[in-house]
């Protein structure tokens, strides 16, 4: 006899500028197909709405039909559909969620509204297996720094602390802008800072010994831009990779500091990490050692499930189906500052 296999979940996101769609089945990632619009963004320096909707549009059938091919399978296989709600864009997430209510009418097949945030950390199930409940997550994006304790990922996630000002991978594409690097600032940091000294310079880390496990990043982002000016107006040279190794280094050790907090905080021994900034390189291996010598067990997905991508609403769409999950009503809408606490809408 054979085990019957688990639902096949297609999730759609558009909560920004990748527009994914991906394919799961249980913790199994069939297929990841995401498409960006960033090249359309970078001379902005950020992402702008309308062109990030537009190119949903254009985007998101055909990525649905690269899952599908990629996968091996057809629309009439899937057995339900997961969508990002929110938080994001509200004309980003429209795109998404009226295609994912459009495949679920057709098909006759049950909708998941889900929250972008809850999907970042579900991702990691696809890699390491089910989450450990209690969990601690770090999660750190364009839009969010914020430290959550996931007692159930599919319906109990509280938040415990969150910058207060900018989001850590805002800071990274604010700096990067400052330093003349690409658009978004992440990956080109991380790529200079290899080669930098992140001992070079004492950027500020703040609320590095406060009993929150709140952030910010605002005071950083303009003591970095400071230094750089005062450089320039010296007439000196900016050293590129130094500077980013230094300011790699203070995010990178105000987030693990915290995330180990909190674990200690609230007597929980697994952190997971999630959102574009976990790609980080220099996050990921400070987390390895400060978790090891906490005695926490640390798991962060690989860098390319990290960033906004179609298989991590689908993981947490897979969890929902999984646990009989009430799936969305049809007239259910984005909604751009979706709560943490909200995992299903
Ligand atoms: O999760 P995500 O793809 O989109 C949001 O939900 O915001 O995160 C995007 C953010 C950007 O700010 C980008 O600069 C940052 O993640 N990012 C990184 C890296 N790769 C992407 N930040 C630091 N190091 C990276 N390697
Ligand atoms: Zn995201």
């Amino acid at each position: 006899m054979t085990t019957p296999l688990a639902p096949l979940v297609l999730g759609i996101e558009t909560s920004c500028d990748e527009t994914g769609a991906g394919l799961v089945r249980g913790h199994e990632l069939l297929a990841d197909s995401v498409a960006s619009s960033v090249a359309e963004h970078a001379r902005f320096g950020g992402v702008v709405p309308e062109v990030a909707s537009r190119a949903h549009l254009e985007a998101m059938v055909p990525a649905v039909d690269r899952a599908l091919a990629t996968a091996g399978v057809t629309l009439a296989d899937v057995d339900a559909i997961a969508v990002t709600a929110g938080p994001g864009l509200t004309g980003a997430l429209l795109v998404g969620v009226s295609a994912a209510k459009a495949y679920a009418l057709a098909l006759g097949k049950p909708l998941y509204a889900v929250n972008h945030l809850a999907a970042h950390i579900a991702v990691d199930q696809l890699e390491h297996g089910a989450l450990p409940e209690p969990a601690i997550a770090l999660l750190v994006s364009g839009g969010h720094s914020s430290l959550l304790l996931a007692r159930d990922i599919a319906g109990d996630v509280q938040p415990l602390g969150a910058t207060i000002d900018d989001a850590a991978g805002e800071a990274y594409d604010k700096v990067a802008r400052v330093l003349g690097l690409p658009f978004p600032g992440g990956p080109p940091i991380d790529q200079e800072a290899r080669g930098g000294d992140p001992a070079a310079i004492a950027f500020p880390r703040a609320k590095y010994r406060d009993q929150t496990l709140d952030f910010s990043f605002s005071g950083l982002k303009t003591a970095v831009a400071r230094w750089v000016e005062d450089r320039r107006a010296a007439g000196a040279s900016v050293p590129v990779a130094d500077v980013a190794a230094s300011f790699q280094e203070a995010v990178a050790d105000v987030l693990t500091r915290k995330a180990v907090q909190a674990c200690r905080a609230n007597g929980v021994d697994h952190l997971v990490i999630g959102g574009g900034v976990a790609a980080n390189s220099r996050l990921r291996a400070l987390a390895a050692e400060r978790c090891e010598a906490a005695g926490i067990r640390l798991r962060v997905p690989r860098p390319g499930l990290c960033t906004d991508n179609g298989a991590m609403v689908a993981a947490l769409g897979a969890e929902l189906v999984a646990r009989d999950a009430k799936p969305s009503l049809l007239d259910v809408g984005a909604d751009s500052a979706l709560p943490v606490t909200s995992v299903l809408v």
